[in-house]
């Protein structure tokens, strides 16, 4: 039998369309040859869509096609971003099993099942790793370009979710995340796909005027041109001294003569329907992004402290415990809750049944706040500022430890956690709830015990820190 050439696929949607076509008409996997390209052009077209059901009933040549379980259709997207060569070819392998009845397929105690896991997980391993150790560099020169640019070499096609995820994290300053194959825009407003024009994280140091000035071409939208905008912010007899001033006025009547409506429905084609909404709060966080942890200078909070206090815990854990800040023994030794809170918290644990070693136990703030009584450093409550400048390193643990359960340890957890400075614990101690996608437990912090009046109050403050802990752990089997 001879091979059926599959239209040149760049984009999962675009497979998938192929890929119904060939289902319809009964075309067995071995009878087609799969073309794939990963240009540039079709990167945004394959940025996240909300998981759909599969409703792939169209009729294709007088056959239904077949209908995917929304899971499965979840593990197939994910796969498509995996860099090997035959995925298009070997995703279509799957959905034909499938819809023959071989459930089989998704299992990973089958050869196949087990490669779309395999491949699913080396996905989300990646994306992962871009949103841990992506680096915005800031660029201080007003010359059009992106005010924050990043260099990164992903393995896999990860680079439009990883820009959706950092679209909706840093407000409306303008960045770039440039990678070997591509290179994505945010000019505050949109993703722009562009051309991926540095060669190296060294490029972005030396990159000229010329460079730029490509970028800028490629990221201008006549659709959403506003030339007396422009104008009234940039005053044209400026444009001369800036690097895009020579092309402006050009774009502007390209714009004025027609590219303004291709521009126009070439972004709505493009435009998934949702709107990002981003909280002014969140743009912060970006700005002067340190490097490491121990060279945060995001708040005043180092200056008077041993040392930044990392969280404590395996890489992937199912439950974080988010206490307040460092204290004197944890500042001294680096490590969270080692002085007399984590006594208590490590006798609730034990009491609930939970082990330490698998935990993340982490903090709000990581340096320790403190003013001087005699002698000796006593903690301090960390101001709302401080708490939101740390948020940033909690929202990385999060992002990197993936906990399904988070247990704030008092009132400064909760207000990071929810990142609401007006939170308060009284209406949410009674029970857990959702919050971003995980469990969230709310109970007293552990020197709460410790500062309670009498021995009575001690004992029901304690007696909750261990049943949120039970609690938490119950979560782990809902
Ligand atoms: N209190 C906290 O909130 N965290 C610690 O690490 C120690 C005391």
């Amino acid at each position: 039998m001879s091979a059926q050439a599959a239209p040149l696929v760049r984009s999962f949607d675009e497979w998938r369309v192929a890929a119904r076509g060939f289902i319809a008409r009964r075309v067995a996997p071995e009878t087609i040859e799969w073309l794939s390209s990963a240009g540039a052009g079709d990167l945004l077209s394959a940025a996240p869509a909300p998981a759909e059901a599969t409703t792939t009933t169209e009729d294709h040549g007088g056959q239904a096609a077949t209908r995917l379980p929304r899971q499965l259709m979840a593990l197939l997207e994910a796969a498509a971003c995996h860099n090997a060569d035959d995925r298009w070819a070997f995703l279509y392998k799957v959905v034909w099993r499938w819809q023959r009845g071989e459930h089989d397929v998704v299992s990973p105690a089958d050869a196949d099942g087990a490669r779309l896991h395999g491949m699913v997980k080396a996905v989300r391993k990646e994306e992962h790793d871009m949103h841990a150790y992506l680096r915005f560099r800031e660029r201080k020169e007003a010359d059009g370009a992106p005010r924050f640019v990043a260099w990164f070499e992903p393995t896999h096609h990860v680079l439009p979710q990883v820009a959706v995820h950092f679209a909706r994290r840093m407000g409306n300053v303008t960045w770039m995340i440039a990678t070997p194959q591509a290179a994505v825009l945010w000019d505050g407003e949109a993703l722009h796909e562009a051309p991926s024009l540095l060669r190296s994280a060294a490029d972005i140091e030396d990159a000229g005027e010329a460079l730029w000035l490509t970028y800028y071409r490629s990221i201008f939208n006549p659709a959403r041109l506003n030339a007396d905008l422009l104008r009234s912010h940039i005053p044209s007899r400026f444009w001369k001294n800036l690097p895009e001033g020579a092309i402006v006025p050009a774009m502007i009547s390209a714009a004025a003569n027609g590219e303004r409506r291709t521009g126009q429905a070439e972004t709505v084609g493009r435009r998934g329907g949702s709107a990002i909404a981003v909280a002014a709060a969140d743009a912060q966080p970006q700005r002067g992004h340190p490097t490491t942890l121990d060279q945060c200078r995001r708040c005043e909070l180092w200056k008077s402290a041993t040392q930044a206090v990392p969280g404590a815990g395996p890489q992937r854990a199912r439950i974080m415990l988010v206490g307040e800040q460092p204290g004197d023994q944890e500042d001294l030794e680096g490590l969270p809750f080692v002085g007399p809170a984590g006594a208590v918290l490590d006798k609730a644990m034990a009491e609930a049944g939970m082990d330490r070693g698998s935990i993340y136990l982490t903090n709000a703030v990581k340096h320790f706040k403190w003013e001087l009584r005699g002698k000796r450093r006593l903690h301090k409550t960390p101001a709302q500022k401080e708490i939101s400048a740390c948020h940033l390193w909690l929202e990385e643990e999060l992002a990197r430890v993936r906990p399904d359960v988070v247990v704030a340890l008092g009132g400064t957890a909760l207000k990071s956690v929810l990142q609401d400075g007006s939170a308060t614990m009284a209406p949410v101690m009674d029970a857990p709830f959702r919050h971003g996608g995980r469990w969230l437990v709310a109970v007293y912090h552990p020197s709460y015990v410790l500062r309670a009046p009498d021995e009575a109050s001690r004992r029901a403050a304690y007696q909750v820190i261990v049943d949120g802990l039970r609690q938490a752990l119950r979560l782990l089997d809902s």
